[in-house]
């Protein structure tokens, strides 16, 4: 039977006989019950007023508060001439027949305000979420589309930092909404993996990497060794510059026919030189003999501040770099490693997280020939200009905040654009995506625009399907023992804090049959949570202590409201069957009511945040929701009732539980039953 057959019958197994349906591809019926108020409400009130129905269905909107209604129309949207909006909101409220699907149609100013039927709500939710289980609100609006979603994207031996943290978090979830709403979902995690500080890590390592660390724990030996090498490299180029300026002060004193007074200027200049010189001199040194067990200076009395000559360091990684860039194979088998290694160690962390990669991707796996034809397309389009070599496209032309960007070097090496265009064009070639996001912070907002800008300019039709999901930054994000922030690092301090918080409570503490596995779980909600909780624009102050609180809407509050939930289910001890059999006329008070009609919207808030890509709009609702929920328990016992009223009531639990369930996952949060 076709969609709209089967909730005809459905609806005559409630009693309503040919219901009023309007139905139009854009809405789900079948899976959405305000989508079937809507397609009962154009319906209708198409009879009464003459408008089209499908003026009518885009114009229903929600409400701010339930007293205003469940959805709303601003009569001045339906664009009907020569009459004033009060009058008719007021006239066809007045005319609308009385129907099993609404308790009340009331005219509020230029406004009809719609009240569902409650005892039809029940009847039409509860079954469905308990049947349905975590698949309530799916729909397949996204059926036969593939959309990419890149995210995180850390670079390897660099910081994991907040924004990569943040995009993990949000695309995870950008991935699974999409997977829910029917979508085939690639995920690709686009790795910084490329560029000449590969060639000094490689070097490095040889000089002075630890094999058995290496094995161990890639992701921070590799940043050590980077750290390391790098700084030591600073150092020296410091010392290199004090050691240049000694020089020069010392050719000046030795011009002919100087003044006393110039030449006594000069002398002071130069002692002061002398003594930095010296001194970073030291400090590079020191620098280069960790590095380099080797070192030819062994001693600080060896150093003559005027002639401290920097170490090659540079030069030789540019070379192995180089030859890593034309494919030598035993250049290119250590980085490889280094790669393979880092990447084992992410996909660990990141199943923490219930994140899985399609893709392991990279700037390093863009080939030379997809780069190479982005280039050549832009040439024939005319797009390029040339400036001393160098391959460069001036967009101002087209928009002046987009500025101009480097395409090609005069050495012909790449460049982080380039490698994009490049890596764009092989995933579409790959994947023949219908939408491609890139989820990465709001820094990087000039380089998506002239990423997105020149895919337009090379005419890809596919151009317009790409989207740049951007987000603010974090503040205060530090470990306890350092600013420096690895992911795992996060999480291990989180679940050791969420951990001091649980012992707090000492008779509950002991109840938990895996204090540690709950701590850990309950402590990446929080972090997940508090990123989540407002726009993604916005910029946060990571702060431990009100992010681990279980008051106040957190992480842990859901995983509370969670649990609860369950020991609720638990000790009622009611059978699924008994619950589908449950009378619900015995629902009759305003909290119950309250909670129906907003678990009814749980469909709607997948479609509103996949509108605007925004998991605060689930984060919200989830709270919403659990603070009726908490109302609930004063009023809607349980325990100790007759079994008829029991059941009732531990319908609408349990469906709030799946719903908060279904919710919680789709954040990428592991509900948990017990804490
Ligand atoms: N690795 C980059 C960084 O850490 C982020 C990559 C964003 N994605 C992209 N396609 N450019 O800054």
């Amino acid at each position: 039977p076709s969609e709209i057959e089967s909730v005809v019958s459905r609806l005559e197994g409630l009693g309503i006989s040919s219901p009023a349906l309007y139905n139009i591809p854009s809405l789900n019926i079948a899976g959405n019950p305000f989508d079937l108020f809507r397609a009962n409400i154009a319906k209708t009130l198409s009879e009464v007023s003459g408008v089209e129905a499908d003026i009518i269905v885009p114009a229903l909107e929600w409400t701010m508060t339930p007293d205003r209604g469940d959805l709303v129309i601003a009569i001045p949207r339906l664009r009907v001439k020569g009459r004033k909006p009060d009058e008719l909101a007021a006239e066809w409220a007045e005319k609308y027949p009385s129907t099993p699907f609404l308790s009340k149609v009331a005219a509020k100013g230029p406004f009809m305000q719609f009240f569902f039927n409650p005892q039809l709500l029940y009847k039409l939710v509860i079954p469905d979420v308990l049947n349905k289980d975590s698949t309530y609100g799916n729909s397949k609006i996204g059926a036969g589309k593939r959309v990419i979603v890149e995210f995180s994207s850390p670079n390897i031996a660099k910081p994991f930092h907040a924004g990569h943290l943040r995009s993990t978090i949000i695309g995870g979830f950008l991935s699974s909404l999409h997977e829910r709403l029917g979508y085939e979902v690639v995920r690709i995690n686009y790795l910084g993996d490329w560029g000449k500080q590969f060639g000094l890590l490689a070097i490095a390592f040889a000089k002075f990497g630890d094999e058995a660390e290496l094995e161990r724990d890639p992701i921070n030996h590799l940043f050590k060794v980077y750290v390391t090498v790098s700084s030591a490299q600073a150092a020296e180029k410091d010392a290199g510059a004090a050691a240049e300026a000694v020089l020069a002060l010392k050719a000046s004193l030795d011009t002919e026919g100087i003044s006393e007074e110039a030449k006594a200027d000069l002398e002071s200049k130069l002692a002061d030189a002398e003594i930095k010189a010296k001194q970073l001199a030291k400090e590079a040194l020191a620098a280069a003999i960790v590095l380099d067990k080797n070192h030819p200076l062994k001693d600080e009395k060896d150093i003559d501040p005027a002639y401290f000559i920097p170490r090659p360091v540079d030069s030789e990684a540019k070379a192995y770099f180089k030859r890593m860039e034309s494919g030598d194979k035993e250049a290119l088998a250590v980085w490889t490693r280094f790669r393979e290694l880092s990447i084992a160690k992410y996909t660990k962390t990141y199943e923490r997280l219930n994140i899985h990669y399609t893709d392991y991707s990279g700037e390093s796996q863009v080939s030379d020939a997809s780069i190479q034809h982005a280039v050549d397309i832009l040439q024939e389009k005319g797009v390029l200009y040339e400036d001393r070599g160098a391959k460069l496209i001036d967009f101002t032309k087209y928009n002046k905040k987009l500025g101009k960007a480097l395409v090609q070097k005069s050495d012909g090496t790449t460049l982080y654009l380039t490698r994009d265009l490049g890596a764009a064009i092989e995933r579409y070639d790959k994947y023949k995506f219908d939408k491609m996001i890139y989820v990465v912070a709001a820094q990087q907002d000039l380089h998506l625009a002239q990423l997105f800008k020149t895919m337009e300019l090379c005419e890809f039709p596919w151009a317009k399907d790409m989207v740049h999901i951007n987000f603010g930054m974090v503040t205060g994000m530090s470990t306890r023992r350092g600013t420096v922030v690895f992911l795992d690092t996060i999480l291990e301090e989180t679940k050791d804090a969420m951990h001091e918080v649980m012992k707090k409570n000492e008779s509950k503490y002991e109840q938990v049959d895996n204090p540690d596995e709950v701590a850990d779980l309950v402590g990446i909600s929080a972090v997940m949570v508090q990123d989540m909780q407002s726009k993604r624009i916005n910029n946060y102050k990571f702060d431990w202590s009100r992010m681990l609180s279980f008051e106040g809407d957190t992480g842990p509050y859901l995983q509370y409201a969670h649990s609860r939930l369950c020991s609720v289910e638990r000790r009622a001890e009611i059978s699924h069957e008994q619950l589908m059999a449950a009378d619900f006329s015995l629902l009759t008070e305003p909290i119950a009511e309250e909670l129906i009609r907003t678990l009814a919207q749980y469909p709607d808030v997948l479609i509103n945040a996949h509108r605007n890509y925004e998991p605060s709009t689930v984060v919200s609702y989830l709270f919403k929701l659990t603070h009726i929920v908490s109302s609930c328990y004063n009023i809607l016992w349980v325990a100790g009732q007759e079994p008829a009223l029991a059941t009732a009531r531990l319908a609408l639990y349990s469906s709030a539980r799946e719903i908060l369930k279904s919710g919680m996952i789709l954040l990428g949060l592991t509900p948990v039953e017990r804490m």
